[in-house]
């Protein structure tokens, strides 16, 4: 697997290098995702290990980190956007291109199959169950590594004030407050539908909110070791009811940071199938 995933690395930077235009300000967003590939494998690395997988598998693992993206280059060469709902599907899209460069050429079938799953529903609203256990448990892993860095990249663009791109939280206004419906949600254990989101507030709600959508013991934990989503609580309005609720789901991550460290996989994987755990 170790000479796969070097041939893979030198296919990934090869093929994202190809997008780039020269022009700072368009290849911006390209450098983002390259950064966001490199620290989403780092995220695999770490929890395939803390799960104490054996070394086959974290190199797997990684091999997931990397390539689960693929699709977000052409899809912004072509779109201009990373909107998957005014372009198309990037996990689809990135398969279609690991499938016609042969990526994966020359690995085991069961690895293949592991990896496509996993890349297929990271982005997925739910992760649908799946019999063979190490499918789904590969895919939760990446969905759970892409959350944390997902988190990083918007406390850089909230907290540190770093450049990305205009539609990179959806051109939302600035404004005081937030939407109660939004707080409602997050205060119910769901995730925050786009439909309640008018303003940055929300937006952070929403990100916050992807702690149910969270599925590995070790997720929690790393989530609470790197501290961006706690960063990007402290930059909400000092509301107490709003704080309250903030307060709470970020006590759920504690919890569940000392809960088993991988939850029960009967049904579709979400956050709410494993709040009661
Ligand atoms: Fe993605």
């Amino acid at each position: 697997m170790r000479t796969h995933l070097i041939r893979c690395q030198n296919w990934f930077a090869a093929y994202t290098r190809s997008f780039f235009t020269g022009g700072d300000a368009l290849d911006l967003p390209l450098r983002v995702k390259i950064e966001h590939t490199a620290a989403v494998q780092a995220n695999m690395a770490q929890l395939a290990g803390a799960l104490n997988w054996p070394p086959e598998d974290r190199l797997l693992a990684e091999l997931a980190g990397l390539l689960h993206d693929v699709g977000r280059f052409p899809q912004y060469s072509k779109y201009h956007t990373f909107r998957d709902s005014i372009s198309e599907n990037h996990a689809r899209l990135g398969l279609r291109e690991i499938g016609r460069h042969r990526v994966l050429h020359g690995m085991p079938t069961g690895a293949r199959r592991e990896l496509s799953f996993a890349i297929a529903h990271h982005n997925a609203f739910n992760l649908p169950a799946h019999p063979d256990r190490r499918r789904t448990l590969l895919g939760c892993m990446l969905r759970d590594a892409d959350k944390l860095d997902i988190w990083r990249v918007f406390k850089t663009y909230y907290c540190d004030g770093r450049r990305l791109n205009a539609t990179v939280d959806l051109d939302l206004a600035d404004t005081p407050g937030y939407t109660p419906a939004a707080l409602e949600s997050l205060r119910q254990g769901r995730m925050v539908r786009l439909a309640d989101v008018h303003n940055r507030n929300d937006f952070k709600l929403l990100q916050i909110a992807w702690i149910y959508d969270l599925n590995l013991a070790p997720a929690f934990d790393l989530m609470r070791q790197q501290g961006h989503l706690e960063a990007l609580a402290r930059t909400l309005p000092l509301d107490p009811v709003l704080r309250r609720v903030v307060k709470n789901t970020l006590g759920y991550a504690v919890s569940r940071a000392a809960g088993p460290a991988v939850p029960q996989f009967a049904t579709a994987v979400t956050g709410s199938a494993f709040r009661a755990q």
